[in-house]
C-alpha cells in the first residue's frame, strides 16, 4: 500500500452487481451473490488492515424483499450458513461485526446468526464492519424519531439524534458504490451527509483489493472543505 494515501476513518460500499456478474458468466444470480458475500470476506479484512476504522456495507435493503421468494430465501439462507461459517474468520483477524437494520421481521434463524456474529466477535478491535441488512436510511431516520418520542424528548439536536440511529458511528468519509449505477439508494442518509462519493463500473465480486486502492488513489486527491472556504 501506497503510504501516500490518505485513509479515511469510514468507508461505505454499496455492494451492487452480483446478479449481473452471474448472468454474464452464464450462471444463476445466486451463484453472484455467493461470489459477493466471497469477496466481502477478504476485502473487508484488508480495508480495516488498511487502517479503516469502520466498514459499512449494504447487504439486503428494505426494498430488497421485492425480489422474488426464491432470491430472498437464497440470501437469508447465504446470510445463516455464512455467518456461522465466518465466525472464526473475523474472530482471528480481530474484527468487529455489528448489523444495522430492522430485526424485527426477519427470519428467525437470520436474526439468531446476527446475534450470534455481533456476541462472538464483540472484542475486535482492528475495525468494525457494520452489516446493513434490512435497513433503509429513511426507516433509520423514522425509528430515531419514533424513540425519541417514546422517551419523551421535546427537542434534540445533531449530536443527541446521531444517538438515536441503528449504530453510533462517525460520519462516512468515503462511500463506494460498484457496478457503475450512479444513486445513493436510500443507504444511510445522515451518515452520508459529507462524504466524499466513488463510483466503480465494476461488479462487487470483481471489486478487489486493486480496485479499493484505486478509490483510495481518488480520494486522497478530493479536497474536502465540508462546506468552508477553500484556503
Ligand atoms: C447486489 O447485487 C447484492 C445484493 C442485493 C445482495 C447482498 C450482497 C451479498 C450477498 C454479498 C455480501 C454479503 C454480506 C453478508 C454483506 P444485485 O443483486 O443488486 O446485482 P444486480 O444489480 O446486478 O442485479
Amino acid at each position: 500500500m501506497n503510504r501516500e494515501l490518505k485513509i479515511p476513518n469510514h468507508v461505505a460500499i454499496i455492494l451492487d452487481g452480483n446478479g449481473r456478474w452471474a448472468t454474464e458468466r452464464g450462471l444463476k444470480r445466486s451463484k453472484g451473490h455467493d461470489a459477493g458475500f466471497k469477496n466481502l470476506k477478504t476485502l473487508s479484512d484488508y480495508i480495516l488492515t488498511c487502517g479503516v476504522k469502520i466498514l459499512s456495507v449494504f447487504a439486503f435493503s428494505t426494498e430488497n424483499f421485492k425480489r422474488s421468494k426464491e432470491e430472498v430465501d437464497y440470501l437469508m439462507n447465504l446470510f445463516v450458513t455464512g455467518f456461522k461459517k465466518e465466525r472464526n474468520y473475523f474472530v482471528e483477524r480481530n474484527i468487529k461485526v455489528i448489523f444495522s437494520g430492522r430485526k424485527v421481521n426477519l427470519r428467525k434463524d437470520v436474526v439468531k446468526a446476527m446475534n450470534e456474529l455481533e456476541k462472538i466477535t464483540k472484542d475486535g478491535t482492528k475495525g468494525i464492519l457494520n452489516i446493513c441488512l434490512n435497513y433503509g436510511g429513511q426507516s433509520e431516520i423514522v425509528d430515531a424519531v419514533n424513540n425519541i418520542i417514546l422517551d419523551g424528548v421535546k427537542e434534540v439536536d445533531e449530536e443527541t439524534f446521531s444517538k438515536y440511529l441503528y449504530q453510533e458511528l462517525p460520519p462516512i468519509d468515503l462511500m463506494i458504490r460498484t457496478s457503475g449505477e450512479l444513486r445513493i439508494s436510500n443507504f444511510m442518509l445522515w451518515q452520508l451527509a459529507y462524504a466524499e462519493l466513488y463510483f466503480s463500473n465494476t461488479y462487487f465480486p470483481d471489486f478487489d483489493e486493486k480496485e479499493f486502492d484505486k478509490a483510495l488513489v481518488e480520494y486522497t486527491k478530493r479536497d474536502r472543505r465540508f462546506g468552508g472556504i477553500k484556503k
